[in-house]
Parts: C-alpha cells; sequence; structure tokens
C-alpha cells in the first residue's frame, strides 16, 4: 500500500531538527505544496507544528497528540488486530461505542477520544475528560462470559492501566477495589465496564470496556471538586506519550483477556490492591457501614468484617466503598 505524503512526512518532522519544506519535498519527491498541504492536515489532526522563518518545521516536543496511527505504530503483538477509531470530542466514548456495537461491530473495535463532554463513571457519577490532557477509551468484546465473571474484564483493565503506568513512568500504582488506579494516593484511572446481556443464555452479548486515563494534570488544574483525589501520569508533556500509553495499556489489556476466566491476573491485582486492613465504609442501597477489608477473593470479591464479626462477600456491582 503506497502512503500517503502525510504518513511519509510525519517522521521528518518528528525530530529535534527543524526540516525546510524544499528538503522535505526533495526526500519525499513531491512538490513544496503538497507539503504545505501535508503540514496543514496534520495540523488539522491535532499535531502542533512550529514553522519558523529559514528553518522550516518540526512537531513541537510538547506536542501530544492522539491519533490512531499514532496508537498502531506503538502496537507489538496486537499491531493490525483492532479497529481503531480517535475523534476529538465525543459525548462519552462508552455510549458511542454501544452504539457501534449493537450495529454489529466486532470485537477489537476501539473508540478513543481526546475529550469527553459526557464522560461518565460507576454509579451514574461524571468522568471529568478535559482536551489534550487524558486518554478516554472504549474496546468492544463479545467475550463467552458468564455475567458473574464479567467483573474479571474491569480486574484485567485495572492491572494493565497499572502496568502500563509502571513501565512508562517507574513509579508504583495502587488498586482501590475495584475499578480505581491510583499513584502516590491520587486516582490516575477509572474503569467502567458497561455489558449487555443475553438474558436467555445468563452470558454476556458483549461488554464496553471504558478505560479514563488521566496522562497529564489539564490546564488550569483539576477541579476543586476533584483536585484532592485526582492525579496525573506522567509530569511532562512529551509527543507520543499518550498514545504509546493507550497502546500499552491494550497490549497488556488483551493479554490478560485471552486467558479471561482464569485466575492470571489475581495476584497482580492482589499485591496491588490498598484496600485490605484497612478501614472502610460499605455504601450500598441500604445505606453505608462501618467494616474491616480483609482480602480480596479469587472472584474479586472483597471480604469484610463488621462491627458485630459478621463477615461478608462484597460483590463490586451495588456497592463502593469509602477508605477511612
Ligand atoms: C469511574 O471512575 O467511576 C469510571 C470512569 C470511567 C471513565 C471512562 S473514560 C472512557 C469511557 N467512557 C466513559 O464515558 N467512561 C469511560
Amino acid at each position: 500500500m503506497t502512503r500517503s505524503v502525510k504518513e511519509r512526512l510525519l517522521p521528518l518532522l518528528s525530530k529535534e531538527d527543524y526540516i525546510s519544506g524544499e528538503n522535505a519535498a526533495e526526500i519525499l519527491g513531491v512538490s513544496r505544496s503538497a507539503v504545505w498541504k501535508a503540514v496543514e492536515s496534520l495540523r488539522h489532526d491535532g499535531y502542533g507544528i512550529e514553522a519558523v522563518t529559514n528553518r522550516g518545521y518540526r512537531i513541537r516536543p510538547d506536542s501530544d497528540v492522539l491519533t490512531a496511527q499514532e496508537i498502531e505504530k506503538n502496537l507489538t503483538e496486537l499491531h493490525g488486530k483492532l479497529k481503531i477509531e480517535v475523534r476529538n470530542t465525543v459525548t462519552s466514548t462508552n455510549a458511542v461505542l454501544k452504539e457501534i456495537a449493537s450495529k454489529g461491530a466486532e470485537e477489537g473495535t476501539v473508540l478513543a477520544a481526546s475529550e469527553q463532554t459526557a464522560g461518565r463513571g460507576r454509579f451514574a457519577r461524571r468522568f471529568y475528560s478535559p482536551s489534550d490532557s487524558g486518554v478516554y477509551m472504549s474496546i468492544l468484546l463479545r467475550p463467552s462470559l458468564s455475567c458473574e465473571k464479567a467483573v474479571q474484564i474491569t480486574t484485567a483493565a485495572a492491572v494493565a492501566v497499572a502496568e502500563a503506568a509502571e513501565e512508562l513512568t517507574g513509579r508504583k500504582t495502587g488498586i482501590k477495589w475495584v475499578n480505581d488506579v491510583l499513584m502516590e494516593n491520587r486516582k490516575i484511572s477509572g474503569i467502567l465496564t458497561e455489558a449487555a446481556i443475553n438474558v436467555e443464555s445468563g452470558t454476556l452479548d458483549y461488554a464496553i470496556l471504558g478505560i479514563g486515563l488521566n496522562a497529564y494534570v489539564p490546564d488550569g488544574g483539576f477541579p476543586d471538586e476533584i483536585s484532592g483525589i485526582a492525579g496525573a501520569i506522567f509530569s511532562k508533556r512529551k509527543s507520543g506519550q499518550r498514545a504509546r500509553l493507550a497502546a500499552l495499556v491494550l497490549e497488556k489489556f488483551f493479554g490478560y483477556y485471552e486467558k479471561i476466566g482464569s485466575h492470571d491476573c489475581l495476584d497482580a491485582y492482589r499485591k496491588r490492591c490498598i484496600v485490605p486492613g484497612r478501614e472502610i465504609t460499605v455504601i450500598s442501597a441500604d445505606g453505608s457501614k462501618p467494616a474491616t477489608a480483609l482480602e480480596i477473593d479469587e472472584n474479586y470479591r472483597l471480604r469484610v468484617a463488621y462491627p458485630d464479626k459478621r463477615q461478608e462477600f462484597l460483590s463490586s456491582g451495588e456497592i463502593s466503598i469509602k477508605l477511612l
């Protein structure tokens, strides 16, 4: 397949030194106006391209654009296997992908966005999703999995995010049961799995795995309501960093997903889970009660003990917890 001028120009602009339009045209064997058009088109895709008189063009070192090509470029095992689409702004990648799924899209369809105007969190909460500082990504899955085991999609994603963030930053992560990933006690990622259920078989028709990643602190900081709890994965903007993060999360997630139903990521989850041993508040439809968190069992339920010594296994669906 012949690559477009735009695709071939990208590596030339990604170097530290500027390249003149004339040089780029000569290397690519096209006219200067074709180079100019490709530069404009890349700008339209979100690349921050500097143009300096007598020096030429280059991509700003801190311009971190999120495109499907950039994600694809960073995939290894999954290269060419996913159908990735990136949009600048959507309401919610989960909501939009759900519509796409209901029209029969295949497993492995991925919709990512640089901004969500109505990002959804668990328990109908909003997920703050400002432009250019995060990765908001949904993955369509069609597993043969019973509904009780669906939580393993979320836990595999939490481990994938934790491992990817650790690998790219060298910093440690923690997981707050069941779906929050933390760095230095601040939430850097939230995961929301929404499923369509086949009532007759009791299995999943499909699942939409939604992963929100706070790559950077947004311009102007996080809003007051979450400024004490939200954090960012990276401290500095770098070109291509969000796409590398997205690709690594996908690689790691699908690595676990292949073996979903086994206990493949249980140890990795337990190792990072910050809840066992802590005093917590259990919040359910019946209200809130204090408890001590004991352990994560092999089905990712949280075993807790209440002050009256009664114990219970909590499933993530209806219950949330607050660490004290
Ligand atoms: C939570 O923290 O309660 C879960 C947050 C999940 C956010 C992600 S961002 C991508 C996907 N689209 C959404 O609307 N939500 C999920």
